[in-house]
């Protein structure tokens, strides 16, 4: 297509960079796939690029563009934690800034981060419909550390300023457009062209090398008022919580409106460098790429053929049931939900309506969108209704005597080829497959309450499930917007096994001297959403318990007795107010002493550290036998279980990365102790021991 002219006209500045002329206009081309992340190669090419155009008296004007799915993504992340190679992003961005032609940035896909930081550098910008921008640096613990945070409230105020660095969400071209940050939209799939004719008028018009850092009237009206950040501030706290990098943004956004320009970039450089080698970017940097590691199966390429997934059965319409059913119909699949009582199957319908036009009223979908979701769903009180689906979840009560009868019976029903899911939480998904004549076609997916919210699916695989059957699953989990995480049989599988010994220490150190709001302060300090004390009264004490089987041998046990059953009836190891608010409780403190008393347990002081090691070593060593028995593919993928479907903190990166950031030497000590003080639950995994012993990680597996 090019012309032996223009061919002529190019130079490969490096193997990412090209340059090429089109009259008085340069056009900078990067292509460095996947996402043009702005990785020294790239930084160098731009840096020779810029210095090239400014010495050519024939250019006079640059466009700025990339090649492949998108502009620059932005800084490249795997480059963090490691020596620092120049240029470095911002003396870059300062280069393109003062170039002496109009440099225009061109801006398709998602142009994020430091990407979106060196097109605010860029005299001008330019962006098709489809495009999207965002600073999705909080995510990662950080800050825009290349001009970002005093550029961006220069040109769209301090206050949508702060929404965009602290959310690190993405906003449309069009968005962009409206709040200035995009100066104009051109036709899809125009760029580079339209961008080369947007250069030639501003050099015809003779317009001026519009600086972003020089403008000031969108920040001024804020200036001395700190009312303006400290009333987010205090509307985010909750958000926020435990974070540093939220705060870190707006302290910048602050300095963009009340400091000159080269003072706010010399704060907002010493912050991102305070958080870039700080615990917490640590942690999130490894989370970004623990989430995409997740889907890569070593011995299942990502070419195994999947199976067609078109309808959908699923058994229970239950909680699970009902929100299992509803990820499908958000992704526009058409599901059966077989009940086996017609209330059962009214309730359940009409639950899922309510959830969905709750969401309406929230703004978050339409009444037609509703409409068209229910229209999806189809119930039934007979199995025999799911003959023609090709994935079957069963979703029914947590009974192995009953799963059994029906996946015998749904082995007869089934048609051929169809993959049969079990949602179990703790059985062997190997015995159930076993009741089918086709196990090779069943597996696990477990989906976490409530399913329609929550972003975890373990999918289980089974000693005989097909490969294609895994691939088809994972696929489906991504489809649905779920993080799937690839897990073997074992009782709990990977997040509820690792639960169990959480909960035992929990449980223990209640006895031997702590209360549950002493534990649940602790691992709430930690960052969890609340501690297991709390989190038991949320979901029901009675879960598992009745009345005849009761022995009154644990203080759950005794609370259900005094029908203190959580928070449905008011009461639980807390008291609650009429908002539900908790508030410690005398009568279970003297339950619980007199517990210990009738054990023989002589109560002592417990200190915070010993709740925190005792919660949490013990939750890494479980993990460690967990990797050592190849329950989980990799240690990653143990973190996303964790933060993904228990609320384990983003920025302890999971608990294993949390193990290898305390030093594995160290929680093996401090296992060791416990085991020697308390008993053989502490006994480290072979595992934790070989790594510990080597000063290796369980990464480095
Ligand atoms: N640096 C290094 N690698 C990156 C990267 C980045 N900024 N962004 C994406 N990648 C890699 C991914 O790890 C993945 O690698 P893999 O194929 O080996 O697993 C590959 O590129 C493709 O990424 P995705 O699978 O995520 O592709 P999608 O199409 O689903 O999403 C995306 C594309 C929206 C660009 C998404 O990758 C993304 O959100 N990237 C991160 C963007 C980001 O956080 N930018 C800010 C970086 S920090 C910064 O700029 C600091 C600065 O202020 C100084």
């Amino acid at each position: 297509m090019d012309t032996a002219a223009e061919a002529a006209s190019r130079t490969r500045i490096n193997p990412v960079v090209e340059l090429a002329r089109d009259g008085e206009v340069a056009v900078l081309t990067v292509d460095s796939p996947p996402v043009n992340a702005l990785s020294a190669q790239v930084r160098e090419g731009l840096v020779e690029g810029i210095r090239q155009t400014d010495a050519d008296p024939a250019v006079k004007a640059v466009v700025l563009h990339c090649a492949g799915r998108t502009f620059f993504a932005g800084a490249d992340i795997s480059e963090f934690g490691k020596p620092p190679k120049h240029p470095n992003l911002p003396e870059v961005v300062d280069i393109i800034e003062a170039s002496t032609k109009p440099v225009i940035a061109a801006l398709h896909g998602t142009a994020l981060g430091g990407g979106l930081e060196t097109a605010l550098a860029c005299h001008y910008r330019l962006a098709v419909p489809s495009a999207k921008c965002g600073f999705p640096e909080v995510k990662l613990g950080l800050l825009p550390g290349a001009g970002g945070t005093q550029r961006l409230p220069r040109l769209v105020g301090p206050e949508r300023a702060l929404d965009l660095v602290t959310s690190g969400s993405q906003i449309s071209a069009k968005a962009a457009q409206e709040m200035g940050i995009v100066d104009e939209l051109v036709e899809e799939g125009s760029l580079p062209a339209s961008a080369i004719a947007f250069a030639r008028k501003v050099v015809a018009e003779n317009r001026p090398l519009k600086k972003v850092r020089d403008l000031d009237d969108k920040i001024e009206a804020a200036r001395g008022r700190p009312e303006i950040f400290d009333d987010f501030r205090k509307a985010n706290a909750r958000k926020f919580r435990g974070f540093q990098a939220p705060e870190y943004n707006i302290r910048c956004v602050e300095a963009a409106v009340n400091l000159p320009f080269d003072e706010g970039i010399r704060l907002e450089r010493q912050l991102f460098q305070e958080l870039v080698s700080g615990e917490q970017s640590a942690a999130q940097r490894h989370v970004f790429f623990a989430e995409r590691q997740v889907w890569k199966i070593p011995d299942i390429s990502d070419d195994t053929p999947t199976l067609p997934v078109k309808k959908v059965g699923i058994i229970g319409a239950g909680t699970m049931g009902g929100g299992i059913s509803m990820n499908f119909a958000n992704a526009g699949l058409p599901v059966t939900i077989v009940e086996a009582k017609p209330e059962a199957l009214e309730r359940g319908l009409s639950v899922i309506r309510r959830n969905y036009e709750s969401t309406a009223k929230k703004g978050r979908m339409t009444a037609e969108d509703v409409e068209r979701r229910m229209e999806l769903l189809t119930g039934s009180l007979d199995l025999s209704a799911l003959a023609d689906c090709d994935l079957i979840i069963e979703a029914v009560f947590e009974n192995m005597a009953i799963k059994k009868e029906i996946f015998t019976k749904l082995d007869a029903i089934a048609k051929p080829g169809a993959i049969l899911a079990t949602n179990t939480s703790y059985l062997n998904v190997n015995e159930i497959a076993a009741m089918t004549k086709r196990p090779e076609h069943v597996l696990g997916m477990h989906f976490f309450s409530p399913a329609n919210v929550m972003r975890l699916l373990e999918v289980v695989r089974g000693e005989k499930t097909d490969k294609r059957v895994i691939a088809t699953a994972m696929q489906l989990g991504r489809k649905i917007g779920k993080i799937a995480v690839l897990v073997g049989v074992c009782h709990g599988f990977v997040g509820n096994r690792m639960l169990e010994p959480r909960q035992r220490e929990a449980n223990r150190l209640v006895l031997e001297g702590a209360m549950p709001w002493d534990v649940d302060r602790v691992l709430y300090d930690f960052g969890f959403p609340m501690g297991p004390f709390a989190m038991a009264d949320l979901a029901g004490l009675d879960i598992g318990w009745s009345r005849e089987t009761s022995k009154g041998e644990t203080v759950r046990e005794i609370l259900c007795e005094q029908d203190r059953r959580g928070q449905k009836t008011g009461a639980g190891f807390y008291d609650y107010d009429e908002n539900r608010k908790a508030k410690p409780s005398g009568l279970v403190e003297q339950i619980i002493l007199d517990l210990s008393a009738k054990k023989g347990i002589t109560r002592r002081a417990i200190s915070d550290q010993e709740i925190l090691e005792r919660c949490v070593y013990s939750m890494v060593n479980e993990g460690a036998k967990i990797l050592e028995e190849g329950i989980a593919i990799r240690s990653s993928d143990i973190d996303i279980v964790w933060i993904n479907g228990y609320g384990w903190p983003v920025y302890r990166g999971g608990p294993m990365f949390y193990g290898e950031q305390v030093g594995l030497a160290k929680v093996l000590e401090r296992l060791r102790d416990y085991e020697a003080k308390l008993g053989p639950e502490f006994k480290p995994s072979a595992l934790l021991e070989r790594l510990a012993s080597e000063g290796r990680g369980f990464r480095e597996l």
